[in-house]
């Protein structure tokens, strides 16, 4: 075995083999499977898309139907974990409220039989269908209110948004939903995924997988971004001052939310697609401020930065489109990973269909033979 340098943060190094999603970020095209994301936001759903994912194939419509069935019917939580979710407190973060729902369905559902093609699909409908189901419950019931239950007529989007506002959404708005789901389901090697699939490299059960895969995501650096994006909004305030905050950023060294990438050198494909849906919510529901800033961020920020790469990525603009949906602004992250989770299930399967348990190495710079010095001589 040859010997590697350290490359901080593993940058290009291959942490797996994977046919689930390809990205060239020179070209700025992502795949799933081998097809478009473009493609896929115009013609496909969510839950299509993650049956693709998952499975490695695109549905027929009986497997398509047999599947949103499975999901439809299993979209209740359990009273126990609602009861549970009611003592977190409300001043709580709503991605801390996920991962430890997401962690104590485990708790629940304990038998692991990882070689069962049943158990692994038992699993993923059961966290596909209740992950939106917390996530709106936890809303409600930090404003005191009870969850409400979810409705089997509507799709799944749908309903999670008819769970969120306790009202029908609009159907465009539904409709935009889905498709920010299937643009944010799957991106190769990013930080949650691969603390996925080490949780699941130990063979533990997919609940902890998911929980873990919940913890990481939550950082600014990662999907938490999208939540940063809008409060940078909020404080920069007018397009005016947008020159001034990105100057004192670069003189700082700070990083600017919703920019740069590890991968893409251009701008993300996914904002170029959440910017055109940011659009049509505009166009039927009433223009945003924030757009009008985050326009003028995006030249200034290309004008000073454009050279090394660095452009808005999917965080950018997502948050504009769910602030108009009238989902708050800290639920931004979960919304992502009620997405995300379809991305990580797929690589939990794949993991443990080659597994070999993630054990790196390090490059020890510390001390040897150090004497232990007894505490009074310290
Ligand atoms: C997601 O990996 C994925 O696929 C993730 C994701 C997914 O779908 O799973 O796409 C989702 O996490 C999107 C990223 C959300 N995060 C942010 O928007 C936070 C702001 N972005 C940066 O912190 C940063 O660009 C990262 C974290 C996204 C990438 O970090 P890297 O690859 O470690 O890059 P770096 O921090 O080492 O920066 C390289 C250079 C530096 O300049 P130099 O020291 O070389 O001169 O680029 C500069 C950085 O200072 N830079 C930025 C910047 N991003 C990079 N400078 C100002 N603002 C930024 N946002």
């Amino acid at each position: 075995m040859t010997v590697c340098e350290f490359r901080p943060g593993l940058e290009g190094i291959p942490a797996a083999q994977s046919s689930i999603s390809h990205v060239d970020g020179q070209k700025g095209i992502l795949e799933y499977r081998g097809i478009r994301i473009e493609e896929l936001a115009e013609k496909s759903t969510f839950l299509e898309t993650a049956y693709l994912l998952i499975w490695g194939e695109l549905p027929t419509k009986e497997e398509l139907e047999a599947f949103e069935h499975e999901v439809r019917f299993h979209r209740r939580i359990k009273y126990r974990i609602r009861d549970m979710m009611k003592c977190f407190p409300e001043s709580g973060h709503p991605m801390d409220a996920l991962q430890a729902s997401a962690a104590a369905l485990g708790l629940f559902y304990s038998l692991r039989d990882l070689h069962n093609p049943a158990y692994i699909r038992d699993s993923v409908v059961r966290l596909i269908a209740t992950i939106p189901t917390m996530v709106a419950a936890f809303q409600l019931m930090r404003k005191g209110n009870d969850p409400v239950k979810p409705r089997d007529d509507l799709d799944y989007s749908a309903n999670f948004l008819y769970m969120l506002n306790e009202k029908e959404p609009d159907p465009l708005a539904a409709k935009i939903f889905d498709i920010c789901l299937i643009l944010h389901v799957e991106h190769t090697m990013n930080a949650s995924t691969f603390s996925a699939r080490v949780t699941a490299s130990t063979l533990t059960d997919p609940y902890a997988v998911v929980a873990s895969a919940v913890g990481t995501l939550g950082g600014p650096l990662h999907g938490g971004a999208n939540e940063e994006v809008i409060q940078m909004l909020e404080e920069i305030g007018s397009v005016e001052n947008v020159r001034p905050y990105v100057d004192n950023c670069l003189e700082r060294k700070a990083k600017i939310m919703g920019f740069g990438h590890r991968v893409y050198k251009v701008k993300d494909p996914r904002a170029t697609i959440l910017q055109t849906l940011a659009e049509q919510l505009f166009e039927k529901f009433g223009y945003d401020k924030y757009y009008e800033i985050a326009l003028e961020m995006e030249r200034v920020v290309e004008e000073k930065l454009g050279s090394k790469g660095i452009y808005p990525n999917v965080d950018f603009y997502s948050g504009l489109v769910y602030r108009k949906m009238g989902i708050p602004t800290d639920l931004f992250t979960p919304v992502f990973a009620i997405a995300r989770v379809a991305g990580w299930l797929a690589h939990w399967k794949e993991q443990l269909a080659e597994n070999r348990i993630f054990r790196p190495t390090q490059i020890y710079d510390g001390r040897h033979e150090a004497p232990y010095i007894p505490i009074e001589q310290r």
